[in-house]
């Protein structure tokens, strides 16, 4: 089954197009709200929409990280219903603020009683309560410690619950850019002593421009945002979701890599943020672990139905099975949503996966081809496409630490695969 205005012709003529986006601005709309590991950019989620979703209604990110694919629904006109799932709350949170059209002038009122008691705050050297978590001195100055502090009990001031969360996301990006750590890096390691002897930042400025910077943004959005209802579920993409059977038709995805210890460490990166907004630390902690494939496999038996991954698996445990366990985890928890995202799609509907062909001992996986096979290996899945890219702008490492000893480096990946599969 075909839907009538997929345009199969517009299709091809995308095969031939550069899907690299090189040098294009990434931060449009509500879209610089937040960094965020291996975003989504924009274009390639918009390009997706208009190819794949041009009769389509609902449309879900299982892996909604910043909410890339989900803000750029909420800018077309044919969506009713985006869902967007993730087991990160910063990621929930992120994706909540982006795609939620708040008055601006609400927030320019509330901007400026926050910034002038803040102000006053500083200058009659009030202390207000640091959050108590492990490390906090290591990982911030004292001072900055000080303003932090204090800004965030003025932001809790704030009663309008989308208001307050709007704060919280410029107050999160505050808190990494003041922190001590290396801020180009997405795990968290802390500067030298001599970048630590230079790092002395005017926080309070910094949250402002950023506050100001993301009200700027909304004023447009606010304009252009359509009549998409946003649905964030603080769920897990491997179990059953509060989503109906047969609902979505169109799934704009890019998953993580592989499992987080050896590839994006997605809770390490929010760890300081969602410490300072005061999240459970066990549910902190956690993240990287509950991630897909946080925790290796006993051994290589699997009954996925991928040869291309017991190809792969078998070449990286003659070198190292352990590593070999890492890899399998990862496809082992992939393979659970891809049950899930059965369920939940209608007949017809588009899925449409950015992934990362990683390299293991030197071994290339092909992520492409496997998600393929484990897709058709229970269900009938008409393949598409397979787009591939050149990656310039995203925040994710091209370099990793094949051998995870610290220093041993290797180019990981510079492309990135998009699989279009439709649901039979
Ligand atoms: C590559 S990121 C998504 C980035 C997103 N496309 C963007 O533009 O920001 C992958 C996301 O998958 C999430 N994730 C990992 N395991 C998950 C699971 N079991 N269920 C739902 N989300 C999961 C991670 O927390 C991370 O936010």
């Amino acid at each position: 089954m075909q839907s009538q205005s997929f345009n199969e012709q517009e299709e091809k003529k995308f095969k031939d197009t550069s899907w690299d986006f090189c040098n294009e601005y990434t931060k449009s709309s509500n879209h610089g709200f937040h960094t965020y590991p291996a975003m989504m950019i924009p274009q390639i989620a918009r390009r997706l929409i208009e190819l794949y979703g041009k009769d389509k209604k609902i449309l879900l990110d299982p892996f909604v990280g910043s909410g890339t694919a989900l803000l750029e629904a909420t800018l077309n006109k044919n969506f009713k219903k985006a869902y967007g799932i993730d087991i990160n709350p910063l990621a929930l949170l992120i994706s909540k603020v982006k795609t939620t059209s708040i008055n601006p002038q609400s927030l320019w009122d509330e901007y400026h009683k926050l910034v002038k008691k803040s102000l006053e705050d500083k200058k009659n050297k009030k202390i207000a309560q640091k959050p108590d978590f492990f490390n906090i001195d290591f990982w911030f100055k004292p001072e900055v410690i000080k303003d932090l502090a204090i800004i965030k009990q003025n932001i809790n001031l704030i009663q309008n619950k989308d208001i307050l969360d709007f704060f919280l996301i410029a107050f999160s990006e505050t808190v990494r850019d003041v922190s001590n750590t290396r801020n180009r890096e997405y795990k968290l390691y802390r500067m030298n002593q001599e970048m630590l002897k230079k790092q002395n930042p005017d926080t309070l400025r910094i949250f402002r421009e950023k506050v100001k910077e993301n009200i700027y943004s909304m004023e447009n959005y606010v304009k252009e945002k359509q009549k998409c209802e946003v649905n964030i579920l603080a769920e897990d993409t491997r179990n059953l979701t509060s989503i109906s059977a047969n609902s979505v038709d169109l799934i704009i995805t890019s998953p993580p890599y592989g499992d987080s210890r050896t590839t994006v460490a997605y809770g390490q990166f929010s760890r300081l943020g969602l410490q300072w907004l005061g999240y459970d630390k066990n549910q902190v902690i956690n993240i990287d672990k509950i991630s897909l494939g946080g925790i290796p496999t006993k051994d290589l038996k699997n009954g996925l139905g991928s040869l291309t991954l017991k190809k792969t698996l078998d070449k990286i445990a003659k070198i190292d099975p352990y590593r070999a366990r890492d890899v399998l985890s990862f496809y082992v928890d992939f393979d659970k949503c891809i049950q899930e995202l059965h369920r939940v799609a209608k007949k017809g509907a588009f899925m449409c996966f950015v992934v990362g062909n990683r390299t293991v001992k030197g071994i290339q996986i092909p992520t492409d081809e496997i998600i393929l096979e484990l897709f058709q290996a229970k269900n009938h899945y008409k393949h598409h496409n397979t787009f591939i890219r050149n990656i310039s702008h995203k925040r994710m490492p091209k370099l990793n630490s094949p051998t995870n000893i610290s220093g041993n480096h290797a180019v990981t990946m510079n492309e990135e695969w998009i699989v279009i599969i439709e649901k039979q």
